[in-house]
C-alpha cells in the first residue's frame, strides 16, 4: 500500500489496523562510472515496495535527498546538510505522529545518513524525556540500512566478496540494474581499486571530507568496489532476500510496545 496512491480515508482506514509505516530514505548522488544517481533511492523503495505490495504494509513516499556533500564536486549530486536532513526527519516524524502512527521504519541506502537520522531521533525522544516528565514517548522509530539485513548482507559478502567495497557497491548496483532494467549503464571501469580495513573503519558512514579532496581521492567515484560485478539477476535475488529479512525486521518493530 502506497501513500502516495492512497486517499485519506483509506490511510484512516489502515491506521485502525497498525500504526506502522516504512520510509524509505536515501541519496541522490554520483554511484560511480555505471551506477546511476538514484542507486541509493532506487533500493530501499524497490525492496519496500515490494513488501507494501505483499503485505499490505503503508509505504510513504522516499526521503530522496540524503547528507552526501562529499560527492558535490561529481555533477548531479544534490545533498542537503545534517541539520537540514535532522528537521526532515523530525518534521516528517511528527507529521505521522499526529495522524496516530506510532512504528516509524526507515529503510536506508545511504550511509551519510545514518549519524544524521539517528541523532533526530534522540531530538525526538528528548522533547519527552525533558520537558513531559512521567510522559512516555508516544513513538518508537527504527533506522536500518537494507545492506545490514541478515540475509541480503550474507548473500551480497558470498557473490562479491571484498570487492562489494563501500560505495557504488556491486550489490547496489546490481539492485537498481533489477530495478531499472531499461537504465543499465555498461561501462569499461579502469582496474578496481581496493581499499584497507582501516579506511573502511575510519570513514564508515560515510565519514568523508570535502568534495574536491574526496574526488582527488576517487576520481571515479568507486570506493574500493567492483560495480562491473553487478548483475541484474543478482539484484533479484538480492531483493527477494531483503524482503523477506524486512518483513521479519518490521513485524518484530511493530510488535514492541
Ligand atoms: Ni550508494
Amino acid at each position: 500500500m502506497l501513500l502516495m496512491l492512497s486517499t485519506w480515508a483509506e490511510v484512516e482506514a489502515y491506521l485502525r489496523r497498525s500504526t506502522g509505516i516504512i520510509v524509505p530514505i536515501g541519496s541522490t548522488e554520483q554511484h560511480g562510472p555505471n551506477g546511476l544517481i538514484g542507486t541509493d533511492t532506487i533500493c530501499p523503495e524497490t525492496i519496500a515496495g515490494v513488501l507494501a505490495a505483499r503485505d499490505g504494509v503503508l509505504m510513504a513516499p522516499s526521503i530522496s535527498l540524503g547528507v552526501a556533500q562529499f560527492n558535490l564536486a561529481f555533477p548531479g549530486t544534490v545533498s542537503v546538510r545534517a541539520k537540514t536532513l535532522i528537521a526532515v526527519i523530525e518534521d516528517t516524524v511528527a507529521s505521522l505522529v499526529r495522524h496516530g502512527f506510532r512504528h516509524i521504519y526507515f529503510l536506508n541506502g545511504h550511509g551519510g545518513n545514518i549519524a544524521p537520522v539517528r541523532a533526530a531521533f534522540q531530538d525526538i525522544y528528548a522533547v519527552w524525556s525533558y520537558d513531559r516528565a512521567g510522559e512516555e514517548a508516544p513513538v518508537r522509530c527504527r533506522l536500518r540500512s537494507w545492506w545490514e539485513l541478515p540475509n541480503v548482507d550474507r548473500m551480497r559478502r558470498e557473490l562479491y566478496g571484498s570487492w562489494e567495497g563501500m560505495h557504488v557497491t556491486p550489490s547496489e548496483v546490481a539492485i537498481a540494474q533489477h530495478a531499472r532494467p531499461d537504465h543499465i549503464k555498461r561501462h569499461a571501469s579502469s582496474e578496481p581499486r581496493a581499499v584497507t580495513a582501516q579506511f573502511l573503519r575510519d570513514h564508515a558512514g560515510d565519514n568523508h571530507d570535502d568534495a574536491v579532496q574526496h574526488r582527488r581521492s576517487f576520481p571515479d567515484g568507486r570506493i574500493g568496489s567492483n560495480p562491473d560485478l553487478a548483475m541484474p539477476e543478482h539484484g533479484a535475488r538480492l531483493v527477494a532476500a531483503a524482503v523477506d529479512d524486512l518483513a521479519a525486521d518490521y513485524a518484530a518493530f511493530v510488535a514492541e510496545q
